[in-house]
């Protein structure tokens, strides 16, 4: 199938369009140049650096370790790629709970130095006045619910969030609160289907899911993990649309080989 890709960078406003119109937003993640250029060449519309970018990138267990100078580093290239798609920037773990006054600071040098068009943060109520303020300023914000990783010392694990009446409910008052504060985005990660109905039907601004059903206004996922890259990670949600891991091993086992047999390079690979 062909994809239209628009001649003009995606827009805050024009992601809200799509919400009213009933067009599907997708988004992936990308964490380098040369990956996002083919992303962005695609027609992806939104690229999430996330800060996923701490496991895929860095090698670590949680995406907790990774600073905000490791997520400009990375934003920069993103940015230097996209010439289609919206670039998010995810604000990382510790850059915004410890103060309104510290979360702006990170947020204004996240996107001076990137160059990206919005920040991502995780949490509902108790960041509020974070949220807040950034808009405020002129920042727009992506907020994201459910499965949270950067709790996942508090949630003791990845699994389902808000299965529970309790929980469920608060997550819904949690959308509505980021919604009024001013976000252009929602990201829901793996929670009910129904319960992500539910919300993308309760908010105005478009949510974005992973592992949160077909009815919320868009889908996004880590690129290496669709792309089949990272290979011991199959999550039910996850849908892999390439096996590229097996094929860059046998292109690497290929050049071994050839390297050691004396094949490569040959006399037209040389000057
Ligand atoms: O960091 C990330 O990749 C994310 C997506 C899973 C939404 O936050």
């Amino acid at each position: 199938m062909s994809v239209h890709v628009q001649n003009t960078r995606m827009t805050t406003a024009r992601l809200r369009q799509m919400k009213q119109n009933g067009e599907k937003i997708a988004m992936l993640t990308a964490y380098d140049f040369t990956l996002a250029n083919l992303v962005d060449e695609s027609g992806i519309d939104i690229l999430l650096v996330g800060d996923s970018g701490s496991n895929v990138v860095c090698g670590n267990q949680y995406t907790l370790p990774i600073t905000v100078d490791e997520m400009i580093f990375l934003t920069k290239g993103v940015v230097r790629a996209a010439k289609h798609s919206l670039v998010v920037c995810d604000m990382p773990f510790g850059s915004y709970q410890v103060s309104e006054e510290d979360a702006m600071r990170n947020a204004v040098r996240i996107l001076k130095e990137s160059g990206c068009d919005a920040v991502k943060l995780e949490g509902g109520e108790t960041i509020l006045p974070q949220i807040k303020h950034m808009v405020q300023a002129g920042i727009p914000v992506m907020g994201h619910l459910g499965l949270t990783p950067q709790s996942v010392n508090q949630f003791g694990g990845y699994g389902l969030r808000a299965k529970e009446k309790a929980e469920a409910d608060k997550l819904l008052h949690d959308a509505k609160l980021l919604d009024e504060a001013g976000c252009f985005s929602i990201v829901l990660e793996k929670i009910p289907a129904e319960l992500a109905k539910q919300v993308t039907k309760a908010v105005s601004c478009p949510v974005i899911g992973i592992g949160a059903g077909s009815e919320c206004d868009g889908q996004v996922l880590v690129l290496h993990d669709m792309l089949g890259l990272n290979q011991g990670f199959q999550p039910k949600f996850l849908r892999r649309f390439a096996e590229l891991g097996e094929q860059v091993k046998l292109a690497v086992g290929s050049y071994i080989t050839a390297v050691k047999e004396q094949s490569f390079p040959n006399s037209e690979e040389s000057y």
